[in-house]
């Protein structure tokens, strides 16, 4: 592989050539880039028509996966290297066996050395232990974490490296099963300039007796059946969800005090038992807060044509074979539906942890990161005792509406309803006397007394008031819409 002084020469050049975010953006332009995102070259091909200077022949090289001639990388100081670790190959022509894309974060530039991504409806199985680039899983894992500084991070199934461009971390360890995964994630880190320690091994075995704040991952959680040929980068050689559920309860033994897991999963759903509590059965015994959010719920078939898609066998003879005996395993496993979604856990060591299951289809507001955090960060204060919750002056989130629903020109409306125009896009209806509280927490004025001045505004019972809304009022602390003032 690479050493860490050839890596430095390969991105002097691709810094020289302007294969940058700013470079591809501005040579190439926004259609060719949408169309790259949708994994089409054409329009990227065509901007380049027909030139050979070291931006465009960056571009081909490691974008469209596009033959180079050798004599128009004569400026590159890392092509020697590179043809001796067979990233690239060829002698009067040249091309590349890896992908190299610039990527950034709102914490770090980049770029990211991966597998090439299929172009242009090219379809084929992918080489077993074939290693990612960026998908729209990484880009969901990213928006989980809460952001913020982080002492010690362990990014767990690193692949390419990716999640390390969107931490903001002192210590960095990245781990992964497949050993061509590491190599092309030092890679990454290394052109990126992110210092971390690279591991070779299964689950937590390469941080036995160690600690983090953070634990980030987007396991291989595809249930395929045992035997069948496996992607590394999809599927553990775990059945059913064993994999995600080691890392759940394998993960809360490696959080330091405060410490935060975030995962991106898909979980059994089997028979005669409702998701949630299969779940809570694993969080449990971690004593540890959680709040799972389960985004779909797909039926076997809909689970089975995706990943049998996703490798590449759509159309083959196998199709159908394969179909079948997943679906078998899945009747035999009890497995009647999948759910993905995505669990975090916060190693907050309270006596009664805070565990929460959400069905939540509903569009959210990314980065909902942020929205995980204050999750975690209002659980105590959502269970002050009822003297210091009153005593307290809360605020409504600057992101909070009130919307109102009723029949047009009506005096008075039919319902209340507050809606979060920020993170999980919660909404919750609210009487008359709640909606004036809530209003009315400006983060001045302690509650118990505004409490007191809607019921004289109602003219109802100052203490019924206060025995009727605390219970709500507190959820709308746990659920965010209320802050501490
Ligand atoms: C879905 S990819 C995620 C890659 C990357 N973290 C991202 O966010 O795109 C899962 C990664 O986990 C790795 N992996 C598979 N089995 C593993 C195991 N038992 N322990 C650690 N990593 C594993 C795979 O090689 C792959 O790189």
């Amino acid at each position: 592989m690479l050493s860490t002084a050839d890596i430095g020469l390969l991105r002097d050049d691709l810094v020289a050539a302007g294969y940058t975010i700013d470079g591809l953006t501005d040579r190439l332009g926004g259609t060719a880039l949408a169309g790259l995102a949708r994994n089409s070259s054409v329009a990227a091909s065509r901007a380049l028509g027909g030139d050979r200077d070291p931006q465009a022949s960056a571009i081909r090289l490691w974008l469209l996966q596009q033959p180079v001639a050798a004599d128009d990388l004569t400026s590159w100081t890392s092509l020697s290297a590179l043809r001796a670790t067979g990233l690239v190959v060829g002698d009067a022509e040249v091309r590349a066996t890896v992908e190299i894309k610039p990527h950034g974060s709102d914490r770090s530039e980049g770029w990211i050395c991966s597998d090439a991504t299929p172009l242009d409806g090219r379809v084929g199985k992918p080489r077993e232990d074939f290693v990612l680039g960026a998908s729209p899983a990484s880009t969901t894992l990213s928006q989980l974490v809460p952001p913020g500084r982080y002492g010690r991070a362990l990014d767990l199934g690193t692949g390419c490296g990716i999640q390390a461009l969107h931490l903001d971390v002192a210590q960095l360890v990245v781990t992964d099963l497949n050993p061509r995964a590491l190599d092309l994630a030092r890679i990454s880190l290394g052109l990126s300039g992110i210092p971390a320690e690279v591991r070779l091994g299964s689950l937590y075995e390469p941080v036995a007796g160690e600690r983090f704040d953070l634990i980030a991952t987007n396991p291989p959680y595809v249930m395929s059946p045992p035997g069948d040929a496996r992607l590394v980068y999809r599927e553990g050689s775990f059945t059913a969800d064993n994999l995600v559920r080691q890392v759940v309860t394998g993960g809360a033994d490696h959080l330091a005090d405060g410490g935060t897991l975030t995962v991106l999963a898909n979980w059994a759903v089997t028979t005669g038992q409702p998701w949630d509590e299969r779940l809570a059965e694993w969080i449990r015994p971690t004593g540890c807060d959680a709040l799972v959010l389960q985004r779909e719920l797909l039926d076997p078939y809909e689970y089975i044509e995706i990943w049998l898609t996703d490798a590449g066998l759509s159309g083959t003879p196998e199709y159908l074979d394969r179909y079948r005996s997943w679906l078998d395993y899945f009747e035999s496993a009890g497995i009647e539906a999948v759910g993905m979604g995505w669990i975090a856990l916060r190693k907050a060591g309270r006596e009664h942890p805070s565990i929460r299951f959400d069905d939540w289809p509903h569009a959210v507001h990314q980065p909902v990161g942020q929205a995980f955090g204050d999750f975690f960060d209002a659980v105590g204060p959502s269970r002050l005792a009822e003297a210091d919750f009153l005593a307290r002056a809360w605020q409504t989130h600057p992101g909070l509406v009130q919307e109102t629903i009723g029949d047009p020109g009506a005096a008075d409306p039919q319902h209340l309803v507050l809606r979060q125009q920020y993170g999980f896009g919660r909404a919750v209806e609210a009487d008359t006397a709640l909606a004036a509280i809530v209003g009315a927490c400006d983060g001045d004025l302690p509650l118990g007394v505004l409490i007191g001045a809607v019921a004289g505004l109602l003219d109802v019972d100052a203490g019924a008031l206060r025995d009727e809304v605390v219970p709500p009022l507190r959820r709308l602390v746990a659920d965010g819409y209320l802050l501490l003032g």
